[in-house]
């Protein structure tokens, strides 16, 4: 633990098949923050119930998120990386934060809307309730700062509404998260829609590129990327399609998007499809073969969980008992 640091708290849902833009807009970028910032990272399995799951491949899937961590450069002896599932503190907190939290503000959770139209059959209400689980995974460990897409902002949003509704009652028990802003890594969108982010839930598969794409695969989606008609290589809103190319291919390379559209300056998109879909191949090989070795590694990874979920548990706990006294739950007894 880094004394005197500011907090990062963020979490990734171990469902669906992780993406690219995980990686490079997310993953990637939170082993750059790890030694500026006190951090915390959770595989969010508690959150991925909200939808059906077959439990062995939630198992497997969860497992692999962690792994995928390590694999990312995140040193799970700086950070803590760990299951929410693993610390009770989560769903303590929660339900205490579902009693501060009111019916109207969270009726008007845009993801909550998306997500019950789209799971008709299982409308919970956990899936209503999501946002203050979230939260809950943020104040209790009194997270400064917490890297997330545009997507998540509006459940940010609601959980500095609930900390700062709670410290007004109770005086300052939780720190007011702010978003993380900064070199927050690339915005990767959709190959086959590139008006919409890259998404590990997209129905199309030639949409995404996956982390466990092989290299020919992961060739064949980028040929097959959604262009345009304009025949010239820029990075302007005027080009999506062509525009998430040179990001992608910026972001593997580790050039500038201007670097990257003078490179193609006078070439065809065949040209650029195929130099964006080796530079893809070459960043994933190193990370697939990292995991694959870490994979194997099993009393390594074991002694990981064990021991980050016994840190989280230190810190979550001590949120929560603070706030367990504040509302007059009676003191534990040693
Ligand atoms: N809801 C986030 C997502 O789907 C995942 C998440 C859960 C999270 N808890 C969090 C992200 C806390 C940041 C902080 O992307």
């Amino acid at each position: 633990m880094i004394d005197g640091h500011k907090v990062i708290f963020s979490g990734v849902q171990a469902t669906g098949n992780l993406t690219l833009g995980n990686y490079l807009g997310a993953l990637r970028n939170w082993s750059l923050l790890q030694n500026e910032y006190e951090c915390f990272f959770s595989v969010v399995d508690e959150h991925s119930i909200t939808v059906r799951q077959d439990p062995a491949e939630l198992r497997r899937r969860a497992r692999n998120l962690l792994i995928l961590y390590i694999a990312a450069g995140i040193d799970p002896k700086k950070s803590c990386i760990y299951f929410q599932s693993h610390v009770s503190a989560h769903a303590e907190l929660a339900w205490i934060l579902n009693c501060y939290t009111y019916m109207g503000e969270m009726n008007r959770m845009t993801q909550f809307k998306d997500k019950s139209a789209k799971h008709a059959d299982n409308i919970n209400v956990g899936l209503f309730a999501y946002p203050v689980l979230m939260a809950a995974d943020i104040l209790l460990y009194q997270a400064d700062v917490v890297p997330v897409g545009i997507d998540q902002m509006q459940h940010l949003e609601i959980c500095r509404d609930i900390a700062m509704r709670f410290n007004n009652i109770y005086g300052p028990v939780f720190t007011i998260p702010e978003p993380y802003i900064g070199k927050t890594g690339a915005k990767i969108m959709s190959l086959q829609d590139p008006t919409k982010k890259m998404s590990k839930s997209d129905e199309n598969p030639n949409a995404s590129i996956y982390l466990y794409d092989d290299r020919d695969t992961v060739i064949r989606k980028c040929r097959r990327a959604v262009t345009d008609s304009l025949a010239t290589v820029s990075y302007s809103e005027e080009q999506p399609g062509v525009r998430n190319l040179i990001e992608i291919y910026a972001a593997c390379t580790g050039k500038l998007p201007e670097e990257a559209v003078a490179e193609f300056e006078g070439k065809g998109y065949g040209d650029l499809k195929s130099a964006v879909g080796e530079a893809v191949a070459d960043t994933l090989a190193p990370l697939q073969n990292e995991i694959a070795r870490l994979s194997k590694e099993k009393d390594y990874i074991d002694g990981i969980i064990r021991d980050n979920a016994e840190r989280a548990a230190y810190t979550a706990n001590k949120t929560l008992r603070k706030v367990q006294h504040k509302i007059g739950f009676p003191d534990r007894i040693r």
